[in-house]
């Protein structure tokens, strides 16, 4: 399992936090940047992890912004990914089991590090049900 994450100067301490506690669990992470509080445009670190979970660099993404909402938008442009913004352990689950996100999302002026980290676990911890949510994920793909 690899992880890349990514944040704009919003998402930055936060990201940074998660980074320390993926690696001391000996979880496999891919920092994709920011690397500071001085202020990036959100929609350019969407479209890097986009490309990187869309290339297969890594199997899931996590991103971060103030909100979650800017680097959501921008990222779910892309074909082929399903960005979840994360707000709850029910949602967590749901977002595994239901739609398969290929990609996390968490505001880091909104959320608790603890919270964050507990919602992580309850994803990596949940499987994909397929079936008729696989039937579900296939017409999010097909509609014009
Ligand atoms: C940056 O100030 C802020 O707009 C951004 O982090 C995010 O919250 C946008 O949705």
């Amino acid at each position: 399992m690899k992880i890349a994450i990514a944040s704009d100067h919003g998402g930055f301490d936060l990201k940074e936090k998660i980074l320390t506690y993926l690696k001391a669990q000996n979880i496999s992470v891919d920092d994709l940047g920011t690397h500071s509080t001085d202020s990036v445009d959100y929609p350019d670190y969407a479209h890097k992890m986009a490309h990187y979970i869309l290339n297969k660099k890594a199997d899931l993404g996590i991103l971060i912004c103030g909100t979650g909402v800017g680097i959501s938008i921008a990222a779910n442009r892309h074909k082929g990914i399903r960005a979840a913004l994360i707000y709850n352990n029910f949602v967590a689950e749901m977002a595994k089991k239901h739609n398969n996100a290929n990609i996390l999302v968490f505001g880091g002026r909104t959320m608790p590090f603890e919270d964050v980290i507990s919602y992580i676990n309850t994803f990596l911890n949940t499987s994909f049900e397929g079936g008729r949510h696989q039937t579900r994920l296939n017409k999010i793909e097909t509609e014009e």
